[in-house]
């Protein structure tokens, strides 16, 4: 499996994301599309990118009942993504459901990855509100081990995780990692960063980078530095 940059697209209108994917001629990103644009422009926006030559990551995190996400990752895998996830909270069913709803008549499917628990989860969230009280990188390990076990293909974590989850899962299970931030750039509200550069190092297997791309000036060369520092 190749390494590879995913572009957050985050933007929630379709005309926002094509005049940001028209400045695009020769490269043809991997694009992250999120629930914004999904809910606001519906399933063809899918289409249409991919028309454009794309490949797809749609971060639409399905967490339900396993029924409910067999038959709604069916629809998914029907739009032709490249990858979708689902939250891992769900638990080992729900997770074996996905796939089972993900995978097409002729065996193909999208890549399916799990998102452990949201980075906006504190310590303190998960003891209060989820009533969790082991530390939580420990319940992140955890939940990357039950989508292992589940069959899936890979978590989305921080790139600092990335070495450990590979170490506790298996080399060949992904880690797609945003948290992405040039060294001369700005952090925003991402707290915890890493070059692309360095996220190569710790062993990420995709980053998914928005605003140093999105908000670039020239968001074709961000993104080429992108690929350069981790793809070549
Ligand atoms: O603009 P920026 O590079 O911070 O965008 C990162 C992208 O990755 C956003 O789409 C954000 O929602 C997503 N993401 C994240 N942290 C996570 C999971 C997803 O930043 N833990």
């Amino acid at each position: 499996m190749g390494k590879d940059v995913i572009v957050a697209c985050d933007f929630s209108s379709k005309a926002d994301v094509m005049n940001f994917l028209d400045k695009f001629k020769d490269e043809k990103p991997f694009v992250k599309i999120g629930m914004e644009l999904f809910y606001s422009e519906g399933p063809s926006i899918v289409s249409e990118i991919k028309a454009r030559g794309h490949k797809i990551f749609l971060d639409l995190k399905l967490h339900d009942i396993p029924n409910t996400v067999k038959k709604s990752m069916a629809v998914l895998s029907g739009l032709d993504v490249d990858m979708t996830n689902l939250h891992a909270g769900g638990g080992i069913p729900m997770m074996e459901a996905a796939l089972e709803g993900l995978t097409r008549p002729d065996g193909t499917r999208p890549l399916l990855i799990a998102v452990t628990q949201l980075t906006s989860t504190s310590q303190e969230i998960m003891e209060r509100d989820l009533l969790i009280d082991k530390p939580i990188d420990e319940v992140v390990m955890h939940y990357a081990h039950n989508a292992k076990t589940a069959g899936l293909d890979g978590v989305v974590c921080s790139p600092r995780e990335a070495d450990n989850v590979h170490e506790k899962c298996s080399q060949s299970f992904l880690t797609v990692t945003p948290g992405i931030r040039f060294a001369d750039g700005d952090v925003g509200d991402q707290v915890r960063v890493m070059t692309p550069e360095k996220a190569k190092l710790n062993g990420s297997d995709y980053i998914v980078v928005g605003r140093p791309i999105t908000a670039a000036e020239d968001p074709v060369a961000a993104y080429k530095r992108c690929v350069k520092e981790f793809v070549d």
